[in-house]
């Protein structure tokens, strides 16, 4: 969703806020703009649609300056126009603003009071004459921006720069991601790493609360009390090559092939050291043999790695296990047995509704909490007690994969290792679980091998308006996780199904217009599933069928067959993701959707 970079430097900052704007791309947006301070000048510039708009219309105005701040907007309060798109100006003030001001109408009102005029029907542009408002009664533009947040309750992450101060930049964060970058002479603020990355390594995570102010050669924190404090400076592990396509078409595709990797180094200390309950924190092994189940909360793909997991834990951990997608969570009167540990899965780490979700749990009395994410040192894990940061690197594709896959990977360890705490699971089977783990990411590299012939099949699903996925077990979520893949980048209807419940409706919508893709890897339900696809031929459907090499499958009339490798077993949820996801890519390839970018989605729900 929105993104904030801003820079204070030597230079010419005008390159470094659009290469930063175009870093922000992936989290989806719909306007973007920047503000630079140009002498005593404050200049902007604005555009609805992509960032080299703005990029061009900022060349056509020559702008060129030390110091300035930037945006890509998705709308929430107003419609996408240039009079909504951000930096908002208020008499030589201009600001960037992530998150959401929930009284901003109230502000508005005393503002409009206070001869206030407004421009746009932004929730931001509010803040902007408030920190106009404390300017001008002698407060310079830290004290202002400190008096200015006291003021405003929800959230924000902000940046803020004045014609009249054009030595210093300010920055607060409550509730959204803000990072400082330390540079050589020169420092930066961004909503996320990958947007300064091409400056600096070093990054001071604001906490929430804090304000700050930068000049090119220092920074200075202030805690929610407005009290000096030193906060810790980290080495992003970040690299320019994961935010570069390489040889790649698109980031999806990229990402898609980055799995192998991505779960070796997700698993690489259970390789190493045997699943050991400190990979989800130094306290883990008290807390995770205290509880006595799960709760999973999350959104999205994340949800259905949840799901996934639920068979797992129940299974081989022995312990009861709910899933719940947190928007849904957050807002009823849920039953809460404080003994269970509440599991956030999000790749992100910022989905308001998880966010809520979790501190709504907290709430009704669970003290347990932990967080399974791919991005360090943000939102959900800093508000878990246990954390386990999967090793996807940066996801860039709006459609999760190896974030998705690695989640599974961090999940399948976390169900051993409480299966191990809790005395349910043998030392044989400990060395099997372990043994498959370390075939995973070479059968997820031989699943990949598969491209080509998923790319004949994708031929057949371009021209289609809806597709059925089925899945059982373990598979059904795969299922699910396949047909969302599908409808978010190829805006084909796709639905799943446990193919068990075909019968009780979706079979009234098989003809042979309608692709039935089956999940049907040679389990101990394979039989039953192929009962259920003698439904879809009996009715006409054409079947795509995803199995193993050793499951005892023919091609038919009608039926279509792609062999993954041998079946893995437990972990065979994993490897049935990569030809959905390759099926949903090649898919939208084929019909020329923008892929990494689908329309109307973003890669961090930062909003309700
Ligand atoms: C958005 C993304 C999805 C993601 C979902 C949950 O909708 O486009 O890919 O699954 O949010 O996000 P999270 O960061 O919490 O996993």
């Amino acid at each position: 969703m929105c993104g904030i970079v801003g820079a204070i430097a030597d230079r010419d900052v005008v390159p470094v806020l659009i290469e930063g704007l175009k870093r922000l791309e992936y989290r989806g947006y719909d306007s973007a703009g920047i503000a630079v301070i140009d002498g005593r000048d404050v200049r902007r510039v604005r555009r609805t649609g992509r960032v080299a708009e703005m990029e061009a219309a900022a060349g056509q105005e020559g702008f060129n300056a030390r110091l300035g701040v930037g945006h890509t907007r998705w709308a929430t309060h107003g419609g996408v126009t240039e009079a909504n798109a951000h930096p908002h100006i208020s008499h030589g003030v201009a600001l960037v603003h992530n998150g959401i001001i929930e009284n901003h109408e109230e502000q508005r009102e005393r503002l409009r009071q206070l001869g206030y005029e407004f421009e746009s029907q932004t929730d931001t542009e509010v803040i902007a004459h408030l920190m106009h408002h404390y300017l001008k009664q002698g407060n310079d533009l830290l004290a202002a921006l400190q008096r200015t947040v006291k003021e405003l309750t929800g959230a924000y992450a902000l940046a803020v720069v004045s014609r009249a101060e054009p030595e210093r930049m300010v920055c607060a964060r409550m509730g959204c991601p803000l990072l400082i970058g330390l540079g050589e002479g020169e420092n930066f603020v961004a909503s996320d790493v990958s947007a300064i990355i091409q400056a600096t390594r070093q990054v001071i995570f604001l906490e929430e609360g804090d304000t700050a102010e930068l000049t090119r050669t220092s920074v200075r924190v202030f805690d929610g009390d407005d009290q000096l404090v030193q906060r810790e400076v980290h080495l992003s592990d970040v690299s320019l090559a994961s935010l570069e396509l390489g040889p790649y078409r698109h980031f999806m595709q990229k990402e898609i092939h980055e799995q192998p990797r991505a779960i070796a180094d997700t698993i690489e200390a259970t390789i190493d050291g045997g699943f050991l309950p400190t990979l989800f924190g130094a306290n883990a092994e008290a807390v995770l043999k205290d509880v006595e189940g799960v709760q999973i909360l999350a959104c999205g793909t994340s949800y259905y790695a949840g799901m996934t997991a639920r068979y797992w834990i129940e299974a081989i951990a022995g312990l009861p296990c709910s899933v719940e997608i947190a928007s849904e969570y957050r807002y009823r009167a849920a039953y809460a047995n404080p003994k269970h540990l509440i599991v956030t899965i999000s790749q992100s780490g910022e989905t308001l509704d998880t966010m809520e979700a979790l501190k709504y749990a907290k709430s009704l009395g669970h003290q347990h909490t932990l967080s399974i994410c791919n991005v360090p040192e943000s939102a959900i894990p800093r508000a878990s007690e246990l954390v386990c940061y999967t090793r996807a690197g940066a996801e860039i594709g709006v459609a999760s994969t190896k974030a998705f896959t690695t989640q599974l990977a961090a999940l399948f360890q976390l169900t051993v290792v409480l299966g191990k705490l809790h005395g349910r699971i043998s030392e044989e089977e400990e060395a099997g679980y372990l043994e498959e783990l370390r075939f995973l990411p070479g059968s997820v590299q031989h699943a990949l091998n598969l491209e080509p012939q998923i790319a004949l099949w994708a031929e057949r699903f371009a021209p289609k308006s809806d597709a059925l996925f089925l899945g059982r077990g373990l598979h059904y979520p795969i299922a699910l996780e396949g047909a969302l893949k599908l409808k978010e980048i190829s805006y084909i209807h796709a639905e799943a199904y446990p193919a068990g419940e075909l019968k009780h409706g979706p079979l009234a919508l098989v003809d042979a217009d309608m692709p039935v893709v089956v999940i049907a890897p040679n389990d101990k339900l394979l039989e039953k599933v192929k009962s259920n696809m003698q439904e879809v031929r009996a009715r006409g459907g054409e079947l795509f069928v995803f199995t193993d090499q050793d499951s005892n499958f023919s091609e038919s009339e009608g039926v279509h067959v792609i062999r993954t490798p041998r079946h893995a077993g437990v972990l065979s949820p994993i490897i049935h993701t990569i030809p959905v996801q390759l099926l949903a890519y090649h898919t939208a390839l084929a019909r020329g959707t923008d892929v990494d970018k689908p329309r109307n989605l973003a890669k961090s729900v930062t909003v309700e």
